[in-house]
């Protein structure tokens, strides 16, 4: 496919570019990226339109580094809670709830385990499956996002005057969590760290407020510090062979 120049960039990724056309948005990847993995980002989305965690629906062009998705009008919570928007750690906290809340029966996703030694040495293989097995046997699996922060998480336009307009009790606007590649089927516990680990790399003011605002959750989970120090290990040599 080849765009006419009305497209717009409205995003951009590690991987990829995001632009705007003719009504819809466009991830087009850098040609070296593996089409496989592609491939497997549309199944993943699949898997998450069904468990009604993601209203945006991937499409097909004649051109395997192109995805055709519908477009989400707005900006991503990074932008807001940049401009002091706080409240946005409760919108972080509230897409945990949600997506680890979502049944898991008939989803076509895989387990973490399956995954987490792709890229590592083996000694970082065996320092990090044995804890995924631990952890695994320990808490109940649910869907994990894996990576969820502020740029993956999306605020549609009107959506802040919609929650602002409902009087009474305090609601969260309306938001879209993107970006499902990652996602796995694991205790929640990974998810947290891995967010954990994201905050602790980019701003430890955030962090801080990070963990005010998910510490209830992980109380509520059982999660014990040894066990979520644990988790955080297998994030951390996770997200550095990402890096490397
Ligand atoms: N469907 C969409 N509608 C509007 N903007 C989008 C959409 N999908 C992605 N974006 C924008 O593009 C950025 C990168 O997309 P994302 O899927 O998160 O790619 P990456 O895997 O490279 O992080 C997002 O942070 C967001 O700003
Ligand atoms: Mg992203």
């Amino acid at each position: 496919m080849e765009f006419d120049g009305s497209q717009a960039l409205i995003g951009k990724g590690a991987q990829a570019d995001v632009f705007r056309y003719k009504g819809y948005a466009y991830k087009v990847y850098k040609n070296t990226y593996p089409a496989e993995w592609i491939a497997f980002e549309k199944e993943q989305q699949k898997a998450v339109n069904q468990a009604g965690l993601c209203p945006i629906r991937y499409y097909d062009t004649d051109d395997a580094h192109i995805i055709k998705m519908d477009l989400i009008e707005g900006e991503e919570l990074e932008k807001k809670v940049l401009n002091g928007y706080i409240e946005g750690f409760g919108i972080l906290a509230d897409a945990f709830r949600k997506v680890h809340a979502a049944p898991i029966d008939g989803i076509k996703m895989p387990p973490l385990i399956a995954t987490a030694g792709m890229g590592l040495s083996e000694e970082e293989q065996n320092m990090i499956l044995p804890i995924i097995d631990r952890l695994s046997q320990k808490y109940p699996s649910c869907i994990c996002h894996l990576d969820m922060h502020f740029l993956n998480i999306m605020l549609p336009n009107g959506a802040m005057e919609a929650a602002n307009a409902k009087s009474g009790e305090k609601t969260f606007p309306e938001y879209v969590i993107i970006d499902w590649m990652n996602s796995r089927i694991a205790p929640a516990v990974f998810d947290y760290a891995r967010t954990y680990v994201i905050f602790d790399e980019f701003s430890q003011e955030g962090l801080a407020i990070y963990k005010q605002v998910i510490a209830d959750d992980i109380k509520a989970l059982g999660i014990s510090d040894e066990d979520f120090q644990d988790a955080l290990t297998v994030c951390a040599v996770i997200r550095n062979r990402e890096k490397n």
